[in-house]
């Protein structure tokens, strides 16, 4: 294992760790001296079907480096699920300092023909996934008077994007979440963070090619390593980051990005109030100055709008 020993006697969990982004940050927290617990259910990328021990296979990889894990098979997306895996950690570990909220799935369509299962279960694994593993986890941080959580949100939701009406909510969501849980839960000396990563994982490569333009917009996107997101998780996961709270980050390669989050940009006031003709006339023309365009640069789907 590595010299860097930052995360020394730290029990963290990480979910969706059988893969991608999870398995680097379950892998890098382990050389960092902490003991983790791997969760992943081994779900296909849109959430259908549970398949391998991918867990456990990381468990493995961690053990043959010198490290500790356990691995762990539940569905974040069920409370009960979140609270049997942070049982887990303070019964293997005796406490649980970090959670990493990152399992995820992908059900992309244009919104007329999203179904209302494809919203709900994007919505149920990656918010409500977010809140029981959170939850689960706040009752043993509470107790310890300190914790950290991280929480992978995404551009999808703070920019909005194409075919992701689902994805995008949830990931604002998280966002929301995140920022709620920073004020609710810093007298207890618990922080909450977000990364909103960029890499190239099995998510991220099921993105349709199919014009030299998406393709070399996709070509760059294989250069994003998922390792390069781990150093960010880890940093907000230790006692470095006791004054880091509530914040976004963005990571890409080797960029590190503070994200602007909502606040009013400007304001118009009238004494005697509006109407229709004085907000169009006075109030939306002042406005509009700083109007945020649509960002329509993420326009890497090829999903037939039709
Ligand atoms: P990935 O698809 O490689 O990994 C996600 C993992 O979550 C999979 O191993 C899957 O089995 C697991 N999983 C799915 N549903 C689960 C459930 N209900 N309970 C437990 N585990 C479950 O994806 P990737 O790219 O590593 O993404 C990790 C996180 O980062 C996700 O939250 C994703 O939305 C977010 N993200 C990734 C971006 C990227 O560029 N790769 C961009 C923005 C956000």
């Amino acid at each position: 294992m590595s010299d860097m020993k930052s995360l020394d006697k730290k029990v963290i969990l990480v979910t969706g760790a059988g893969g991608g982004i999870g398995r680097s940050i379950a892998i890098e927290a382990a050389r960092a001296g902490a003991a983790v617990v791997v969760n992943d259910l081994g779900a296909t990328l849109d959430g259908r079907n549970e398949s391998s021990a991918s867990a456990q296979a990381v468990v493995s990889e961690i053990e043959k480096l010198g490290g500790r894990a356990v691995a762990n098979g539940d569905d974040v997306s069920e409370p009960e699920g979140a609270k049997a895996m942070v049982k887990q950690a303070t019964d293997a570990f005796g406490r649980l300092d970090a959670v990493v909220n990152n399992a995820g799935i992908l059900r992309d369509c244009f919104f007329h023909k999203m179904t209302y299962e494809n919203f709900d279960a994007v919505l149920k694994v990656h918010l409500y996934g977010t809140f029981n593993v959170s939850h689960a986890a706040a009752v043993v941080m509470r107790e310890q008077g300190t914790g950290s959580m991280i929480h992978m949100t995404s551009t999808s939701g703070l920019v909005g994007n194409f075919a992701q009406a689902n994805y995008s909510s949830a990931k604002l969501g998280v966002a929301a979440l995140s920022k709620s849980l920073a004020l609710d839960l810093q007298r207890w000396n618990i922080r909450s963070n977000c990364i909103a990563p960029f890499a190239w994982s099995r998510m991220t490569s099921s993105i349709k090619v199919d014009s030299p333009e998406q393709e070399e917009r996709v070509n760059r996107m294989r250069e994003m390593k998922p390792e390069k997101i781990a150093p960010v998780a880890l940093y907000l996961a230790s006692d470095e980051a006791a004054d880091t709270t509530g914040q976004i980050f963005a990571v890409r390669n080797n960029e590190i990005f503070l994200m602007s989050q909502p606040r009013p940009v400007r304001s118009v006031h009238r004494d005697e109030g509006w109407d229709i003709d004085s907000v169009a006339r006075h109030a939306i023309p002042s406005l509009k100055a700083s109007y945020i365009p649509l960002d329509v640069s993420a326009d890497v789907f090829s999903w037939d709008p039709v």
